[in-house]
This record gives structure tokens, sequence and C-alpha cells, in this order.
């Protein structure tokens, strides 16, 4: 692999953030998560940033941070579900990261994220099950346009995603 970063994208709900902090155990790698890094520097949470600042300045922010990670720091790097949206972002992560795709059904998704929306800004209104079968069906074609690899997350544990990824990184 020439690209010492890899950068996990997908949807929210994917896994990136438990399956980024194995499989970079596994690789000997840093694990570091987008989300928390503008969390660190805005000083408060996401979704905070999300309603004091507005969306669009958490976007400003989060390209910052993934200008900062994908300048190289062997890391794997679990990219907020958003970050695919900034074709600057996708060039940054591009030029150092090998980009994996994490698949992630509508249903699953939901599950996984589970009833509360106080950490999820974009999921906070009242029809949540149609918010991300609509945000899922406009983003798909970005996050498969963006992936190095793309790899399924339905019906698997932590540990089988993290290992099918290190076995697709092979090839990369
Ligand atoms: C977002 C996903 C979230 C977070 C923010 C926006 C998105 O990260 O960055 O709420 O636009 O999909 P996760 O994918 O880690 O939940």
């Amino acid at each position: 692999m020439r690209r010492t970063n890899v950068a996990l994208v997908g949807f929210m709900g994917a896994g990136k953030s438990v399956v980024g902090r194995v499989l970079a155990a596994r690789l000997g790698k840093t694990f570091v998560e987008t989300d928390s890094l503008v969390e660190q520097r805005a000083g408060m949470s996401v979704a905070e940033v999300f309603a004091r600042l507005g969306e669009e300045r958490f976007r400003e922010m989060e390209a910052s941070v993934v200008r900062e990670v994908a300048g190289g720091c062997d890391c794997v790097i679990a990219c907020g579900g958003g970050v695919v949206l900034r074709e600057e972002n996708v060039s940054a992560l591009k030029s150092s990261s090998v980009l994996v795709y994490l698949e992630v059904s509508a249903e699953a998704a939901l599950q996984r994220i589970g009833p509360k929306s106080t950490v999820r800004p974009l999921l906070s209104g009242p029809d949540r099950e149609q918010r991300v079968t609509e945000l899922m069906e406009s983003r798909l074609p970005v996050y498969t346009a963006a992936a190095d690899v793309t790899v399924s997350t339905v019906g698997l544990t932590i540990e089988q995603v993290a290992g099918e990824v290190e076995e697709r990184l092979k090839d990369e």
C-alpha cells in the first residue's frame, strides 16, 4: 500500500468509527475521527456547531481538519458522513489515503444510530426514516465515486468488517 492513510467513508451508522478503531489497532496506525477533531477545535459538540454556527461553518471546519489529516499522518481516518460532499476533501484524501467506503442499508443504519438524534443534527427532524432514505439515495453515487474499495457491513460484526477491509487493502 503506497498511500499511508486509510480513510473510511460512508453514511452515518456505517460503523466508520468502531471499525476504524479496530482496523487502526490491527494495522498499527493511529486512529483519528474528523468529527472529534472538529469538536476539539470548536470546543463544542458537532450538534452544537450545527445549532450555533450552522452547517456551512461545520463543513468549513471539517474541510480544514480533512486537509490536515490528509497531509499524511499514517492514520486510519473515520470521516464524518458528509466529508465526501466536498470535492476538495475527496481529492485531499486521495493524495495520501486509500478510500474505503463502508456500505450500510437504510434499515441497518437506523438501527445502529438508534432512537436518539441529539448527536446527529441532520437526523433531528420528525421523520428520520424518510430523511435517512433520501439522504442515502442522494449520497450513494458520491460515496461510490470516491471509493477505492467498497465493503458491505450489513450482517457482519465489527471484527469481520475490519478483517475484510484489511484483506482488501492488500490489493491497493
Ligand atoms: C454527518 C455525519 C456525522 C457528522 C455530522 C454530519 C453527515 O458523522 O459529521 O452530523 O453529513 O452525514 P457520522 O457519519 O460519524 O455520524
